[in-house]
């Protein structure tokens, strides 16, 4: 009788030109075997079967593979996953805490942020790092710096509100945090009468004194390459 051997697809095969590499993604720590020209994006996708982040244009165009590495947002189709040897990544799987949706899924929800849901695991991620960079002050703010991620459905009304309202909620948080540590704190720290010296710099005044209006939008497009 006849016989053949057919591999089998269930033992996995280890490339001889894969590399060594260990990552946290969600919190969790992984020590993989890596070809050098996986993507990120396959890596997730295709070997650890986290498909919640998407591939759209695999060419950097889209955003739909928005992912956060160290809490910055990029395009996972661009890097290259052994570029990223012993950092941290979280994807859209890794948002929700305790079975609570993260601020910025919730807002997709309360705002109805989507339709087919394509591109919202990038939109997501790349929100949740806009907002961790800071430099976004309105909403056209929120606009232009979510710019890379495309959403064909053209969502992108409620997507800015959905961003804009954790945006504002956490200011106003940030506020009453500052009122109530400002009404806690000791009179010791009040500044001293230096405003009599007249020699002391002049004081900036108004809420947005502090900020540089001539800062360089250098955040406004985190994803790299990305329009
Ligand atoms: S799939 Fe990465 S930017 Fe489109
Ligand atoms: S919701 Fe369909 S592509 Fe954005």
């Amino acid at each position: 009788m006849h016989t053949t051997t057919k591999p089998s697809s269930a033992i996995p095969v280890r490339s001889p030109d894969a590399l060594p590499v260990e990552l946290t993604i969600n919190g969790e720590r992984r020590a993989l075997d890596v070809e050098p020209w996986t993507s990120l994006l396959d890596l997730l996708r295709e070997h650890l079967h986290l498909t919640g982040t998407k591939k759209g244009c695999d060419h950097g165009q889209c955003g739909a593979c928005t992912v956060l590495v160290n809490g910055t947002r990029i395009n996972a189709c661009l890097a290259l996953a052994v570029s990223h040897d012993g950092d941290e990544i979280t994807t859209i799987e890794g948002l929700a805490e305790d079975g609570a949706l993260h601020p910025v899924q919730q807002a997709f929800v309360d705002h109805d942020a989507f339709q087919c849901g394509y591109c919202t695991p990038g939109q997501i991620c790349s929100a949740v790092g806009l907002l961790a960079e800071g430099h976004a002050q309105c909403r056209d703010d929120v606009r232009e710096q979510m710019s890379g991620n495309l959403c064909r459905c053209g969502a992108y009304v409620n997507i800015a509100n959905a961003v804009e309202s954790v945006r504002l909620a956490r200011r106003i948080d940030t506020r009453e945090e500052d009122e109530a540590h400002a009404a806690h704190a000791p009179h010791e720290a009040h500044a001293p009468h230096d405003s009599h010296d007249p020699h002391a710099a002049p004081q900036a005044q108004g809420p947005h004194a502090a900020q540089d209006p001539h800062a360089p939008h250098e955040a406004q497009n985190a994803q790299g390459d990305a329009p």
